[in-house]
């Protein structure tokens, strides 16, 4: 066996080694390119192979020259796995440190509340000023309260206004937030201030400012010496405080059952300004506030005399309000789950501003 020629071929396989171990990207690869030099079918492996077949004297040389391999080409492997495993760890660390928890999250857009929402916690707000305190009534509600007690029996044309949904365990799901009327009565009795705010239901045919499903806020006052004169005085400050200006209402006789006189409450269409539109039905006038001097039967179903104590109720349109409030010109997209529909937080207690961004 020509010795030199062994040397030369051990240390063109170490330099290849060196350099196959240099271009190693990972851990993983490095073990395979290891595996392919120092392993059983490498050349350092057919060298100590050789040993067997070469005379006795040659025997030590070729073992030492493959150990020398071995050992060189051991090394530069060793020494790639070290830089490679604090490369790794390096990367690992670099992404540690890129990880701030205490950073708002920069793609999550910030949260905000549905327009009705915000129209109910602004009247809420006014309404509390003037010492009126929330109560709730339920969704499902008996006819009792929904129409009964309202001073509308079963039977009478006024129910037809207010065609519903019947269910089946016998409740009626609510008309109006009217049902909190009596139900506010018999809790707290006489004087009392209350609002109702909540969601409603109707048999409708859906169009731009009639929904199946809508939110009304109820009011209620009843007192000594309560007149016309302090029901008005109520609506119109309500809604300049929700408006901020001056808003022009129009007051004409309305009817409901458990109303005594019934007035319908109008403003100014705020959509076109009193223009006329399809949201107004080009009237240029909105219903917005259903009202009137509460009805001495409704009392008594109260068990409040109606001999002492006198009393006004108004059922504000919320939804519509909030249409108003935000220029929203078609009642279908409150409902509609479009996110665009949403009041951005800027705007939350903002000034009034009509054709905004949840117009369509
Ligand atoms: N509940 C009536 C409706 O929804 C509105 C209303 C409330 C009218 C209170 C007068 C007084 O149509």
């Amino acid at each position: 066996m020509d010795l030199d020629t062994l040397q030369q071929q051990l240390d063109e396989a170490a330099s290849q080694a060196a350099a196959a171990a240099q271009a190693a990207r990972t851990v993983e690869e490095l073990r395979s390119i290891e595996s392919r030099f120092l392993g059983k079918t490498g050349p350092v492996a057919d060298a100590m192979a050789a040993i067997r077949s070469v005379p006795p004297e040659q025997r030590g040389a070729v073992g030492q020259l493959a150990n020398r391999a071995k050992a060189g080409m051991s090394s530069s492997f060793q020494a790639r796995h070290e830089e490679l495993k604090r490369a790794a760890s390096a990367g690992e660390q670099a992404k540690a440190a890129l990880f701030d928890p205490t950073l708002p999250g920069p793609v999550v857009p910030r949260g905000s509340v549905h327009p009705v929402t915000a129209v109910q916690w602004e009247v809420e707000d006014i309404m509390a000023r003037m010492g009126f305190v929330v109560v709730s009534g339920p969704e499902m509600e008996s006819d009792y309260y929904n129409f009964e007690a309202l001073n509308i029996p079963a039977m009478h044309p006024a129910r037809e206004m207010q065609d519903t949904f019947h269910l089946e365990n016998g409740l009626v799901l609510r008309t109006h937030t009217s049902n909190c009327q009596v139900r506010a009565m018999e809790r707290f009795g006489a004087p009392l201030r209350v609002i109702g705010p909540g969601r409603c239901f109707r048999y409708e045919t859906v169009d731009a400012s009639h929904d199946n499903t809508f939110f009304q806020l109820e009011g209620l006052l009843i007192d000594r010496d309560i007149s016309i004169a302090n029901l008005i005085a109520v609506m119109k400050g309500l809604l300049q405080e929700v408006f901020s200006r001056e808003v022009k209402v129009r007051l004409r006789p309305g009817y409901f059952p458990f109303v005594e006189p019934g007035f319908e409450l109008d403003m100014s269409c705020a959509i076109c300004g009193g223009a006329g539109c399809q949201t107004c039905k080009r009237t240029g006038w909105i219903e917005i506030l259903p009202c009137g001097m509460v009805h001495p039967n409704v009392l008594r179903f109260g068990k409040i005399d109606p001999e002492e104590f006198t009393g006004f109720a108004f059922g504000l349109g919320l939804t519509r309000l909030a249409m108003m409030k935000f220029g929203v010109a078609d009642i279908r997209l409150l409902n509609s789950g479009d996110i665009r529909a949403l009041t951005p937080p800027e705007r939350l207690g903002g000034p009034v501003v009509a054709n905004c961004t949840a117009t369509r």
